[in-house]
């Protein structure tokens, strides 16, 4: 029997977000909240986390009664449980899976997603609709999508880094995409619509009232912590498509095939960003 590795074990918690989460997906937190205005009352963060957009939220708008979090996993929900203990009153967190929403009796000012979109390919019709029940007339949908560029296997973002890593554990380059299918594992490339095909599936839901866009670029200090990186971030997503007793060695060939990239490139990924701000559809 392998022993599991200690960031094996993290992976399967999604344990260390608040340290990785600085390395990229941190910085979509501010750029969303400059973009709430006027006094709102009722917030839902969708893919809630470790709870640091509803931290800030509740810090920056003292008018918010509510601030709720929906998240999957039951040990970020814990974390956030935490952090927001200091807003006695003022926060809910419920355990939900995205792709099948339940309803929830309440209306909200603003509805915030971040980082979390491309987990809900190829069903993310039904967060839309769901969203566009739950926003009051003048409420906004503050929404980040990440657009990497993809090859023809539909490979792309982080996959990139999976393929060398899988490549450095025995796989074959031209096997790669058999890998990931016999895996189950859809690529990052794929499940990230593009942005004009977003676009056409937004506009069946919500007016696209203005979006921002900016260049998300991760550079890394060490391969040690771009593998921890990977393992709060994406968990044993991809690890998974190796046999367990590779599995450390796979976290390990992630960690240095970020390390080659910033040594050779100066980043490790960079792809552009999106800020969706949209509004109900007025009947
Ligand atoms: C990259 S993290 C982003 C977290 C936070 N929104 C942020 O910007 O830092 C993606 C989050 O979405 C959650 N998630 C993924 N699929 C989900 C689903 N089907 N239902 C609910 N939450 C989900 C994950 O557990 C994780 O916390």
């Amino acid at each position: 029997m392998t022993t599991a590795s200690a960031v094996e074990i993290q992976a399967s918690t999604l344990a260390g977000y608040a340290d990785a989460s600085r390395l990229r997906q941190v910085l979509d937190r501010d750029w969303v909240l400059d973009q709430v205005t006027g006094s709102p009352e009722t917030l839902i963060d969708l893919g809630s986390g470790i709870g640091q957009l509803l931290e800030t939220a509740l810090d920056r708008h003292p008018t918010l009664r509510l601030a709720v979090g929906l998240e999957r996993s039951e040990h970020r929900i814990a974390e956030a449980a935490e952090r927001l203990s200091r807003f006695p009153g003022r926060t809910a967190l419920h355990q939900a899976d995205l792709t099948d929403p339940q309803p929830l009796p309440l209306k909200a000012d603003v509805v915030t997603m971040t980082s979390v979109l491309h987990w809900l390919y190829p069903v993310e019709d039904r967060i839309f609709s769901w969203v566009a029940d739950r926003l009051t007339p003048d409420g906004s949908f503050l929404l980040t999508t990440y657009h990497p560029a993809r090859d023809a296997f539909g490979l792309g973002g982080e996959d990139e880094l999976v393929r060398a890593a899988l490549i450095a554990t025995g796989v074959e380059l031209t096997d790669v995409p058999k890998v990931f299918e016999r895996g189950e594992v859809l690529p990052i490339g794929t499940r990230t619509r593009p942005a004009e095909e977003l676009d056409a599936l937004l506009a069946r839901y919500f007016t696209v009232d203005s979006y921002l866009e900016r260049d998300a670029v991760v550079t890394v200090e060490d391969a040690t912590q771009y593998e921890h990186f990977h393992a709060a971030t994406f968990g044993d997503y991809y690890s998974r498509l190796v046999p367990p007793a590779l599995r450390a060695e796979f976290f390990r060939a992630i960690g240095e095939t970020a390390q080659r990239r910033q040594d050779e490139l100066g980043w490790v990924s960079h792809m552009p960003v999106r800020l969706w701000r949209l509004r109900p559809l007025q009947v």
